[in-house]
């Protein structure tokens, strides 16, 4: 009987060597795994942990300070006249707010927020309310929508943001009573 590694079904193992040629691409895949390794593990900011970081920091670039309170004393806009803040606001209030209130504030679904009527106060402290918490729909004056909390969304910073701007603009609003 024939040793079954070397026939089996009619079929002959040959054990040639194999071909040097696949030698040296072998030994090259091996050279290169090692360096490799050491380049990706010592040298590159190719691993996940980089990668995380990055994103951690583009998230924090668009949401900064997310739970950070700015706690003023009297409830007024910490941010009121700063021009950093004023502009980035403004950004803000084109992405977050303008569906409702309209480009420039003159309201939509919700109220003009550029004249002197005021639902739910005028006062830096009262607005800061409003926009973090929202108005659920069984407290709204004008019963035509609900206006979304930003909290989570946009945070305090932002929303301090987007009301230096609204103070910029509308004079009606007041730093405190
Ligand atoms: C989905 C629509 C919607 C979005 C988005 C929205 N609002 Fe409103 N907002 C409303 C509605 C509706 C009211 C009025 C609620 C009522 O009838 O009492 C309101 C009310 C307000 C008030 C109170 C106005 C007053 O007269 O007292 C302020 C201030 C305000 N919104 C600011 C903002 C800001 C700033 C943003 C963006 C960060 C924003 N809103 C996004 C719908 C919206």
């Amino acid at each position: 009987m024939s040793d079954p590694n070397k026939e089996f079904d009619g079929i002959r193992q040959g054990d040639n060597p194999l071909p040097e040629w696949w030698k040296w691409v072998f030994l090259g895949c091996v050279i290169f795994a090692g360096i490799y390794a050491v380049y990706f593990h010592g040298f590159s900011n190719w691993g996940t942990g980089a990668y995380y970081a990055a994103q951690i920091e583009d998230y924090e670039k668009e949401f900064p300070n997310k739970n950070v309170k700015i706690e003023s004393n009297d409830g007024s806009n910490p941010f009121r006249g700063n021009q950093g803040a004023i502009s980035a606001g403004q950004k803000t209030f084109q992405t977050y707010c303008v569906a409702c209130h309209g480009p420039t504030g003159e309201g939509l679904v919700g109220p003009n927020l550029m004249d002197k009527e005021w639902l739910h106060g005028n006062t830096d402290l009262e607005l800061y309310e409003t926009v973090m918490k929202g108005v659920p729909m069984e407290r709204t004056k004008l019963g035509r929508g609900p206006m979304p909390p930003h909290e989570n969304s946009l945070g305090s910073e932002k929303v301090y943001q987007v009301l230096a701007w609204l103070a910029s603009k509308n004079l009606e609003l007041k730093p405190s009573k």
